[in-house]
């Protein structure tokens, strides 16, 4: 079962939100296996302090490099070797392609920041790829360790439903976006569902959709570039 251990300040925010949905479920019926250990608990200090002021001066704080070495061993030591990866808003913007390879991973260790991020010589020393979720900046790296998280947990076997939702998703082939979905009702306040889709007729409605996935993604995400069977 692949494991994925997260690091973090604030475990309590993220296992609120292991419980549910399709994270909860793929926990539950031991599809994944996910450890949050908190890295204050290997503070040296009787402050449990974990962090200090940037050498060269400036704002904010800055992780240093102990607790959080002290913590990967202690993690590594009993559960072996992890694929490391740091919640850097500087790092590599991630995308579908890295779900995939993260979703094939046997174990997985996704490092959440807070303050100004941690001291460099830690992500020298331990070999980290940074991964970013966006060209934004939050307060800290559980958001965006859950990000990575779910997006890989979705791709394993066994966790979605329906495995072909994962195949049709947005980025599934890196070039094009999800077409539209509409249910009931059939009329809502004056719009209609697209006549095409209540036809049955099963090749009609792959054309249609391959064409609005390929307006819309033309339209939204030019940057994709080369819409499939456009
Ligand atoms: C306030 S941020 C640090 C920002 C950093 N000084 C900078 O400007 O790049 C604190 C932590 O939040 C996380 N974080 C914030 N925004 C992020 C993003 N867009 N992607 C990934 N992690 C992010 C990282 O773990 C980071 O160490």
């Amino acid at each position: 079962m692949p494991l994925f251990t997260i690091l973090s300040l604030f475990p309590e925010a993220i296992e609120s939100y292991l419980t549910v949905g399709v994270l909860g479920l793929a926990v539950k019926r031991e599809l994944i296996q996910v450890q949050v250990v908190d890295f204050r608990d290997f503070s040296r200090d009787r402050h449990r302090t974990v962090d200090h002021r940037p050498f060269g001066g400036g704002p904010g704080m800055v992780l240093r490099p102990e607790p959080v070495v002290e913590a990967v061993e202690w993690v590594e030591e009993r559960h072996g070797p992890h694929r490391r990866v740091v919640l850097d808003p500087a790092g590599t913007p991630f995308v579908q392609s890295h779900a995939k390879a993260m979703a094939t991973a046997e174990r997985t260790l996704l490092l959440a920041g807070r303050y100004e991020g941690f001291d460099e010589r830690l992500l020298q020393l331990l070999d980290f790829e940074p991964f970013s979720i966006g060209d934004f900046v939050l307060a800290g790296g559980e958001l965006p360790a859950l990000c990575l998280l779910e997006a890989a947990a979705r791709l394993i076997p066994g966790v979605l439903g329906d495995e072909r939702s994962a195949e049709l998703d947005s980025f599934s082939d890196a070039k094009t976006l999800d077409h539209p979905h509409f249910t009931r009702p059939r009329v809502f306040r004056g719009l209609t569902v697209p006549s095409v889709l209540l036809t049955g007729d099963h090749s009609a409605i792959d054309a249609w959709r391959q064409k609005e996935a390929n307006k819309r993604t033309k339209e939204r995400r030019p940057d994709l570039d080369d819409p499939k069977g456009a």
